[in-house]
């Protein structure tokens, strides 16, 4: 008789214990779950930008015509910074000796400045994308060092005091540095270094530095990941820089992939260029599915390349939230998956963050949540 009802009370106990701690846990999942919904929601009206607003601005590149119907919206939405993908570099902007053409930079600078956003300025001094007059005399041949300096100097000076104060920093130099397959050569073999010899390298950022004293002068190049090519741009700024050279910082382009560069050579190039006190931007960020640029079997974007790239998007924006004090900016190439300059015939990359109808892609949830 004791035991049963000692037996009954106990089934009493625990079945209300039970009761208790399962309506405690409904309840606790029912307000996680609405807290999430309401920060979803929230998320969505959210651009980029705003989720990275104590770390850096958030940029893409863009063409005159990109402020176009819904491309401009998402372009509004997510970013705070701007750069001509093509309409600022030397040939379209000052295609003839005497003639410059600001119109498409106009409309790039335009735009940004009625959507209160900022812009950085690619390139003034590149191997690429440079009108071949700026070599050539009138009878087709060679100029001279002082004629070259003289032009470059004239372009730089031009470009960079029409947009001075709406313009906030320059790549000034642009992929001068030798790759890292010859170890050997430092200077990338350029029409202006083969004219100039290795001068020229100072010359373009005291040019610019004189033309506007507050714009933020970088030294841009790709595979700066890579422990050689790393080394290399490493000395050269190095020894600009107790020159007394006005660098202000590094540009890592960002064209990579999802297999490259690893975390540690990432985290190794953003640590030494800082060591030289050099602010650092990413520039020309996208991630390719593909390994490599002359892969050309045409994968599509798979389930698994799609994890890839989710896992690196990942890693890369933690790495740079974690290093924001060195990091002053991070720019795509490009705004959508619509559109690549990485993209060959009917071979898509999808490197991008935003998918073909503009819509996030999962990885840029990734991105967002932290
Ligand atoms: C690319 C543009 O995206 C293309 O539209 C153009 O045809 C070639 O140049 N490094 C740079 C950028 O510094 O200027 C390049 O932009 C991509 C590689």
């Amino acid at each position: 008789m004791k035991t049963s009802s000692f037996t009954k009370r106990s089934l009493i106990t625990f079945v209300s214990v039970f009761a208790l701690v399962s309506v405690l846990m409904l309840l606790s999942s029912y307000r996680v779950a609405g807290r999430k919904n309401a920060t979803s929601e929230a998320d969505t009206l959210k651009g980029l930008k705003d989720f990275y607003k104590g770390y850096f601005p958030i940029g893409v590149a863009v063409a005159p015509n990109s402020f176009e119907g819904a491309q401009a919206e998402l372009i509004k939405k997510h970013f705070n910074s701007l750069t001509a993908e093509n309409v600022m570099k030397p040939g379209p902007i000052h295609p003839e000796e005497k003639r410059y053409f600001w119109d498409d930079a106009d409309k790039i600078v335009n735009f940004a400045q009625a959507n209160g956003m900022k812009v950085r300025g690619h390139t003034l001094c590149w191997h690429s994308q440079t009108g071949a007059w700026m070599f050539k005399d009138a009878a087709g041949n060679q100029v001279s060092k002082e004629v070259a300096l003289a032009r470059l100097k004239d372009h730089i000076t031009q470009v960079v005091s029409r947009y001075k104060g709406k313009v906030y920093g320059w790549d000034v130099l642009n992929e001068a540095i030798a790759d890292d397959r010859d170890s050997t050569k430092i200077f990338r073999e350029s029409p202006w270094y083969k004219i100039c010899g290795e001068e020229y390298f100072a010359k373009v950022f005291q040019w610019a530095h004189e033309a506007d004293p507050n714009a933020v002068l970088f030294y841009n190049d790709y595979n700066t990941e890579n422990p050689v090519k790393r080394d290399k741009i490493y000395n050269v700024l190095k020894k600009l820089l107790k020159e007394g050279v006005p660098i202000h910082g590094v540009g890592l382009q960002g064209h990579w992939n999802v297999d490259n560069p690893s975390e540690q050579n990432l985290r190794a190039s953003i640590d030494k260029f800082s060591s030289l006190g050099l602010k650092i931007q990413i520039t020309e960020l996208d991630v390719s599915i593909y390994s490599s640029r002359t892969d050309t079997v045409n994968i599509g974007f798979t389930p698994s390349r799609e994890q890839k790239q989710i896992d690196f998007y990942k890693m890369i924006f933690k790495v740079f939230r974690e290093k924001k004090d060195l990091i002053t900016g991070v720019t795509f190439w490009n705004v959508s998956d619509r559109r690549s300059w990485l993209d060959r015939g009917n071979k898509k990359v999808y490197p991008l963050l935003f998918d073909e109808n503009l819509k996030p892609k999962k990885a840029y949830w990734e991105v967002v949540k932290f």
